[in-house]
């Protein structure tokens, strides 16, 4: 069976490191609450005024990883875009990205799932290869989150959580049947889609944003947060297991998780409901915060660099986020 792989990973995040600290000149908050409740010590925000957006991180990522893939970027047959905080409205970052890049005329796919967005991108691309469809695609997940948070005392509950970076991997046909994608588990469910959004601008009001909302701050993204979480720590180890299972596996035959970076206490909950040791999970967001399409290629690439994945070993890749979506992917390293 045709099977495709990760053939390199590359990941970019902004000079600017945001402290904690930092964060306790513009808004209510402390390090100390910061951490216990989210494990985030610092995060990376781009220079506000800069004018970088997504596909900037996102270019600089994508070099990388096809540095490390070795491919020439004349090879890229297709690019994949995952990002909720877009360069603009239309048209979609990645033709931004591409000309970047200098890619050639190709399938250019913006994709919209949030924190589950570059599971789905992945996901995308294995089928593309599969069916013999493209050999070689970019998948990217990049956000620029800092631009759009509202960094008063009445953000704070999400403010202090975000951060920007991008991550890309080269994804093409594996050589060996044995390793590479297995498979993919994705879902969604609107019911809770305003559980985690952004209410404004919307093409269902004219103008589509007025002096009224942005005075509310109803531009700025909002969560219910208990509910967000509650649901993440009960949909992440399940679709593990759906994974695990489905490719006839059992925990005990997982190398490494890697999970979507949205809260260190989720993770330790996921990481706990499984029975992980801590040499077998990775995390990073103590240093990034959440950078929700881009977490999991920049949390991937550091658990490659710090020895906890090795060629040959079984690793899951999980998230959960707004939609609400989640999904796994399991891979062969
Ligand atoms: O990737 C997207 C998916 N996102 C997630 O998975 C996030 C899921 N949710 C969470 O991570 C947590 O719900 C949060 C970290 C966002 C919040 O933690 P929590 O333990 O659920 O706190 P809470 O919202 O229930 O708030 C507790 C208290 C409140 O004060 P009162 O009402 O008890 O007086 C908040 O006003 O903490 C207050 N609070 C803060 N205090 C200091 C909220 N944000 C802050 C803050 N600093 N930044």
């Amino acid at each position: 069976m045709a099977r495709s792989r990760i053939l390199g990973l590359g990941t970019f995040v902004p000079s600017r490191v945001v402290t904690n600290h930092d964060l306790t000149q513009w808004m209510e908050t402390s390090d100390e609450w910061i951490i216990e409740r989210t494990g985030i010590r610092e995060r990376r925000w781009v220079e506000h005024g800069s004018g970088i957006g997504s596909s900037d991180l996102a270019a600089e990522a994508a070099k990388k990883a096809l540095e490390a893939a070795e491919l020439p970027k004349e090879k890229i047959d297709m690019v994949v875009f995952a990002t909720l905080s877009p360069d603009h409205d239309f048209p979609g970052t990645g033709v931004f990205l591409q000309r970047k890049l200098g890619l050639r005329p190709m399938p250019v796919l913006d994709i919209r799932q949030q924190c589950t967005g570059f599971l789905y991108g992945l996901s995308i691309a294995d089928q593309f290869i599969n069916t013999g469809m493209v050999q070689y695609v970019l998948v990217i997940g990049a956000e620029v989150h800092s631009t759009g948070l509202d960094v008063t005392s009445r953000g704070r509950d999400v403010a202090v959580l975000f951060g920007d970076g991008a991550g890309a991997a080269v994804v093409g046909p594996s050589d060996d049947p044995s390793r590479g994608i297995l498979s993919s588990h994705l879902y969604a469910d609107g019911t809770c889609a305003e559980d985690l959004w952004v209410e404004f601008p919307s093409s269902k009001h004219h103008p589509r944003i007025a002096h009224k909302e942005l005075e509310e701050g109803r531009h700025y993204p909002k969560m219910e947060g208990r509910k967000v979480f509650k649901n993440a720590v009960s949909k992440m180890p399940e679709v593990v297991m759906e994974a695990l299972r489905f490719n006839g596996y059992g925990i005990k035959d997982l190398g490494c998780l890697i999970p979507h970076q949205a809260n260190l206490r989720i993770n330790e909950f996921v990481q706990k409901s499984l029975g992980l040791p801590d040499g077998r999970v990775h995390n990073n967001i103590q240093r990034y915060g959440n950078t929700t399409a881009a977490t999991i290629p920049l949390c991937l690439e550091e658990a490659i660099q710090v020895g906890k994945i090795k060629r040959d070993d079984l690793v899951c890749l999980v998230a959960f986020g707004a939609g609400f979506t989640w999904g796994s992917v399991l891979l062969r390293w």
